[in-house]
């Protein structure tokens, strides 16, 4: 029995068949070993002591082989497996696929590198706005028509969906320390109009509001500011010129136009053969918006802007639907990578 079991064992290849076939028939509660030693009472008594201590002898035996064969299997699975498993550091990685700032993100970007370059502070403010900074303070009070033409998503009363970045300049000036020096910031972000979505049109869209003020800033402070972002942006030879306009919190207002970038100022069916492109609204800061923020109009002066990345990036890369900015479709957008 104890050959025959240890050359089972010795033979034997997967754990299963060790614990289940070969440790059961003879070590199980009908194995050979466990026979032997049941039939011992029927044995002769002289004869039982001698053969007692040699079935348990035997048994021992096989015991201890079958454990040090199942811990044999063990480790030649574990090899197997990590052998199997063994991972090549070295090998080069499956590709991800690389995303890349939006365009108008990318737009944005450049305008405030520029922006910081010349001394300006980049700051963020509230889409959820007060009607008190979004009108009010930006002197357009209760009823004025002028409210009309940035038809607003309201949230009640008096909270709406900001339409405009030019609650940012009612909310600094009333912040802000002139004992630190002359106020110069710019704030891009997302604006809401009422408007139904169409080509030319988004419900969502970007601005970059800009304001300096100090003592004794005149127009040409303004015009020598925008020209300058123009040539940094797009190259020195886009010009700009200012046409007079209307705001209610800039006085005088003007309408800013940049070479057309389709036809460089030849005139095109894009520019309506002007050779201009109107891209942002801009003035001297109203004295009504300096006095509800707290400043002295006698005393400090300056401008303002707001800019129209989306309009921007429409025009230099011939986008025909404002739409495709906002549809997140990694085709139109990967274009601009
Ligand atoms: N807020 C104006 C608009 O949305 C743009 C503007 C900003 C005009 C600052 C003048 C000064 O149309």
């Amino acid at each position: 029995i104890r050959d025959q079991a240890l050359s089972e064992i010795k033979n034997v290849s997967d754990v299963s068949t060790l614990n289940q076939k070969i440790r059961v028939s003879f070590l199980g509660k009908r194995g050979k070993i466990t026979k032997v030693l049941r039939d011992i009472k029927n044995l002769d008594p002289k004869e039982r002591p001698e053969v007692g201590k040699y079935s348990n002898i035997v048994r021992n035996k096989i015991q201890d082989a079958v454990a040090k064969k199942n811990q044999e299997l063990k480790q030649a699975l574990l090899n197997q497996k990590l052998k199997d498993e063994k991972i090549d550091v070295t090998l080069p990685g499956s590709p991800v696929p690389k995303g890349s700032p939006h365009v108008i993100q990318s737009i944005i970007d450049h305008i405030c590198d520029i922006f910081l370059g010349m001394g300006y502070q980049v700051l963020s403010g509230p889409e959820v706005e007060e009607e008190k900074y979004n009108f009010e303070r930006m002197n357009l009070p209760k009823y004025h028509p002028a409210r009309d033409m940035q038809a607003t998503f309201y949230i009640t009363n008096d909270i709406l969906m900001r339409t405009q970045t030019s609650p940012m300049q009612a909310r600094v000036l009333e912040k802000y320390d002139f004992s630190k020096g002359p106020l110069k910031m710019i704030s891009p972000g997302i604006v809401f109009r009422r408007d139904n979505d169409d080509p030319t049109h988004s419900h969502q869209f970007h601005q970059v509001e800009g304001l300096v003020i100090d003592k004794n800033i005149k127009m040409s402070d303004l015009k020598g500011t925008l020209e300058y972002l123009i040539h940094q942006l797009f190259g020195d030879k886009f010009d700009i010129r200012l046409r007079p306009s209307y705001f209610p919190f800039t006085e005088p207002s003007v309408e800013v136009d940049m070479t057309c970038f389709n036809c460089m100022g030849k005139g095109c069916n894009i520019c309506k053969n002007t050779g201009w492109i109107e891209v942002l609204g801009a003035g001297m800061v109203h004295p009504n918006v300096l006095k509800m923020a707290g400043i002295d109009p006698k005393e400090y002066g300056g401008f303002a802007f707001g800019l129209g990345p989306d309009r921007f990036a429409m025009l230099r890369y011939g986008v025909k639907d404002i739409r495709d900015f906002y549809l997140d479709d990694v085709r139109f957008l990967s274009q601009f990578d």
